[in-house]
């Protein structure tokens, strides 16, 4: 009998180019999977710019919308559509406080990052960005059932 609950949902997790180059790509869906969630879509890619820009468009007028655009488009990031029982806020508690130097002993930041600017991993903030965010990184063809 396969179980789907009320609050099975969708999200979008993303490792940042930092986490590419570190190879912690394998590790980081290791845990996801560990955790219980489903990998339902996969890719790795170059983001270019204006997609970085629409990704990120609600801190377009903030002092670091820049430094963040460039780096995030810096090198292959690897795009995650992720399945599970409120996986939207289960995400957010595994990465960690957007601050490493604030996250939780045990969190995705806390073990593999130092700095905000390059803080190894991505995911949606809330149902309404996860939604918003899987469909600029993902066509319904590229997500499994
Ligand atoms: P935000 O959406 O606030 O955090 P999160 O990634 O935890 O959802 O910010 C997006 C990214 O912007 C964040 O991961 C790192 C970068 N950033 C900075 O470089 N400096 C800052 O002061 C903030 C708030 C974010």
């Amino acid at each position: 009998v396969v179980y789907c609950g009320r609050d099975m949902q969708r999200t979008y997790a993303m490792i940042k180019p930092d986490g590419v180059r570190r190879q912690l790509t394998a590790r980081i869906l290791q845990r996801f999977i560990d955790k219980g969630y489903r990998v339902i879509g996969l890719k790795q890619l170059v983001i270019p710019r204006e997609l970085a820009e629409q990704h990120y468009a609600e801190h377009r007028e903030r002092p670091f919308f820049g430094e963040l655009v460039d780096f995030i488009t810096s090198g292959p990031v690897v795009a995650i559509a992720l399945e599970g029982e409120n996986v939207i806020t289960g995400l957010r508690a595994m990465m960690g406080a957007t601050n490493p130097k604030d996250a939780a002993p045990g969190t995705i930041r806390a073990d593999h990052a130092t700095t905000i600017g390059e803080n190894v991993i991505h995911g949606s903030a809330n149902e309404e960005d996860a939604a918003r965010e899987l469909g600029l990184f993902f066509g319904d063809a590229e997500l499994l059932r």
